[in-house]
């Protein structure tokens, strides 16, 4: 224990005397003179936090008092952990036995189904008996503002347990789109630096803590959401984000970083070696070790995302630099005009040339106005598609195995059209003609309306117009070509122009989708 433990003395009171915070708040104010009212239902979540807390208190029982408990207290020590950070974090065990900790809540007279709303019972369907939902786990707990204990999450100890982690189910107080761990137990922290580090795992913040560095808050094994980096935010100016050094860790970082620059964060980022995570880090170099690298290798997004940007630079290929220009530029279109200034020369140096920053547009969508008529001109062409393999198939069933095999939902403008034609496809199953009234009576009333408005205006239906195979394939492949155009949408959608490292990425995606869609256009020709 030590009495750094944030700032708060009632948070300090209470882990020397193993208590709960209410408790501390009421003795500490006791003994100062100052009345705490009793705060029983002051908050809505008093009784949830009270149970919380109490499986808190046995898993840490467990872990120090048990025979399983001193097993597991060795793992951890054999990870590295120290005596002092299993206490500091609260760790715990979950013994093995399914049903200690039900028991001991229903003997203290706590509602079953409130423990099973907090996650951490369940009812046995077998014989109504109640079960505990953490068993032979190690136990992290996760606190909210409050520092109180909102949810657990579990490593498993025994290695065939191919479950790693388990982490509380959503509940009324564990939402865990919202949680960070340790981000209030480290608040003090935080605020001091104005920066927080930003780690995957459990090990890694702990680790991290054990060499000093006690400003390491995680998420909990889902990619960061903005909510979360909103609340970085307001603890710190400041993100380090420190991802495992594999793919999977890479891509995080890369999810990330326009979360937390939307966020208005100052984002910095610390590659680690391949394959390694901090906590794999900082045990083998130690704190000298990890303080280099830290310090060296710490890069602010803007280095981060151009290095990316060098590793596809050709100097010497025309195509390349001009696609480097380009990217170069949008990607410092927020910064400022010192930070460019830093950049300019090296850029130069790597062309050979000299660069400039200039300001580019990022494409947006066509204005809306201008937008809808194109768009509904646009529209047009796939409906019109879409009606005439509707009114060939009411004709005959010739086409219908061509029709049928590239029959995708998504790739519909109508979901109706979709609906009609999956109608017809069934029609036919059993059938060799199609009579139209015994057809549309089998029609639910929507479809049938919306059928009978089309035969009204439709060319071909009206005047018996058959089509041919390639008419068919080319009325499918514009059909299809719909799905495209729709993600082409959505893409512009995203691009973001107060956010040019993110565009860049939209943007690139754009353009491979534009060239595929050429391609497919050269294709149906
Ligand atoms: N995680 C999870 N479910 C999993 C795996 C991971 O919820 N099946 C979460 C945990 O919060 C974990 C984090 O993702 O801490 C990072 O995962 P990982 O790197 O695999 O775990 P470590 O923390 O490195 O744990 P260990 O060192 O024990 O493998
Ligand atoms: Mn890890």
């Amino acid at each position: 224990m030590t009495c750094k433990t944030g700032g708060n003395p009632i948070n300090f009171y209470r882990q020397i005397k193993n208590i709960s915070y209410i408790e501390a708040a009421k003795e500490l104010g006791a003994r100062l003179g100052i009345k705490v009212e009793d705060q029983k239902r002051s908050s809505r979540y008093d009784l949830e936090y009270e149970i919380m807390n109490k499986a808190n208190d046995f898993f840490k029982f467990t872990l120090h008092n048990t025979t399983e408990g001193l097993k597991a207290k060795e793992y951890l020590i054999k990870r590295g952990l120290t005596e002092e950070s299993i206490n500091h974090f609260e760790i715990g065990l979950a013994n093995n036995d399914y049903q200690s900790l039900s028991k001991m809540l229903v003997d203290q007279a706590y509602e079953p189904n409130l423990l099973m709303t907090l996650g951490l019972s369940s009812r046995s369907e077998k014989n109504n008996e109640l079960y505990d939902i953490f068993n032979n786990r190690i136990t992290f707990p996760i606190k909210d503002n409050t520092l109180n204990v909102i949810g657990f999450s579990g490593r498993s100890v025994d290695p065939k347990d191919n479950i790693k982690y388990m982490n509380s189910q959503e509940t009324p107080l564990f939402r865990k789109s919202d949680v960070i761990y340790n981000l209030y137990d480290a608040q003090d922290e935080i605020k001091k630096l104005d920066e927080v580090l930003l780690f995957e795992g459990f090990f890694d913040v702990i680790s991290a803590h054990q060499i000093g560095y006690k400003h390491g808050v995680a998420t909990m094994g889902t990619a960061l959401t903005e909510s979360q980096a909103k609340l970085l935010r307001r603890h710190a100016k400041r993100v380090v984000v420190i991802y495992d050094g594999d793919n999977a860790g890479i891509n995080a970082t890369h999810e990330a970083i326009p979360k937390l620059k939307r966020a208005r964060l100052d984002v910095d980022i610390l590659r680690l070696p391949n394959g390694m995570d901090p906590d794999d880090y900082i045990k083998k170099n130690k704190f000298e070790g990890f303080k280099k690298f830290f310090e060296t290798n710490k890069k602010d997004s803007y280095r981060y995302y151009y290095e990316n940007l060098l590793l596809r630079l050709d100097p010497n290929n025309a195509n390349s630099v001009q696609a480097f220009v380009r990217d170069v530029n949008l990607l410092f279109q927020d910064a400022s005009a010192v930070v460019m200034q830093m950049f300019e020369p090296e850029i130069s140096k790597k062309l050979g040339f000299d660069f400039k920053f200039s300001k580019v547009d990022i494409p947006s969508k066509p204005l809306p106005e201008a937008k809808k008529t194109e768009r509904k001109q646009v529209l047009n062409k796939y409906i019109n598609a879409e009606n005439d393999l509707i009114f060939e198939l009411l004709k005959r069933k010739k086409h219908l195995d061509l029709i049928k095999d590239s029959l995708i939902p998504n790739t519909y403008v109508l979901l109706e059209n979709y609906q009609v034609l999956e109608r017809l496809v069934s029609f036919y199953e059993t059938r060799e003609f199609l009579i139209l009234s015994d057809f549309m009576d089998r029609l639910p009333n929507n479809l049938r309306e919306h059928l009978e408005k089309n035969m009204k205006t439709n060319f071909n239906w009206q005047n018996g117009i058959t089509l041919e195979s390639d008419t068919i394939k080319n009325h499918l492949g514009v059909v299809h070509s719909y799905s495209n155009e729709r993600e082409l949408d959505a893409l512009y959608e995203q691009m973001d122009p107060d956010n040019p490292q993110e565009s860049l990425e939209i943007l690139n995606q754009i353009n491979k989708l534009k060239q595929k869609m050429k391609t497919n256009k050269r294709r149906d020709k």
